[in-house]
């Protein structure tokens, strides 16, 4: 069974503490919460002080999804805000690994997410010091994409690089996540679907959030 990891930038914004509780009440081990700041990409998003607000509505894993660049002028920030897991983009790193044992000292779980055009070799000297790898099966940005069908292989390759080497890294995907395309998403490898508007559109989100957990 998979983890899920509902996207809150689906949600209704003037009505989050009725997501928040709606998750709660569901099978989603993670709220996944998206940080974009207009510079990695075309797009601005919602930042520290509403997840400060979401923290509070939660105990559940806040898994922070950082689309900005210079991410470790706020690692420390986001670690306050009440992050538990912190990803990073690869793209958006030139002292990846530093950025790593940055998030990790202030006691963080660190992740790093690739874009779709990002090989998954690229972390094969990397990988044992990463706790969550993301994989954007989507270009960064924008919530209510479609699937890029390639993400498929780049799960497998990774599932083969981390199993290669007994880690116990964890695979995140990202973006056009559905109840259609899940089974071969979580076949390929993946053991934490992200999913936006599949959730938060859906006539019932909590069941289509036992749906997706069901998957695989
Ligand atoms: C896109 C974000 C995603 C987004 C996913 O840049 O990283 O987390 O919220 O939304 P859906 O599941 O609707 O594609
Ligand atoms: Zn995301």
């Amino acid at each position: 069974m998979s983890i899920i990891a509902p996207s809150l930038l689906a949600a209704d914004f003037l009505h989050l503490q009725e997501a928040c509780d709606m998750l709660n009440k569901s099978e989603a081990e993670w709220f996944h919460l998206d940080v974009m700041d207009g510079r990695f990409v075309p797009n601005i998003s919602y930042g520290l002080p509403v997840i400060e607000q979401i923290r509070k509505a939660t105990k559940k894993v806040c898994d922070v999804h950082l689309m900005i660049l210079e991410p470790e002028r706020y690692a420390e920030a986001f670690k306050n805000a009440g992050a538990d897991i912190l990803t990073v983009h690869l793209e958006a790193c030139v002292h990846l690994h530093r950025n790593l044992q940055q998030i990790k000292g202030l006691g963080m779980k660190a992740g790093v997410a690739i874009n779709p055009h990002t090989p998954v070799n690229l972390l094969q000297d990397v990988i044992q010091d990463i706790d969550v790898v993301l994989i954007m099966s989507v270009n960064p940005g924008f919530g209510g994409q479609v699937f890029i069908p390639h993400s498929v292989e780049k799960i497998r390759e990774l599932r083969r690089m981390i199993d290669a080497k007994k880690l116990s890294t964890l695979i995140e995907v990202d973006g056009g996540i559905t109840l259609a395309n899940a089974p071969q998403v979580v076949q390929a490898g993946a053991d934490v679907l992200v999913a936006g508007n599949t959730v938060f559109k859906s006539a019932d989100p909590l069941a289509t959030i036992a749906q997706l957990k069901q998957v695989g």
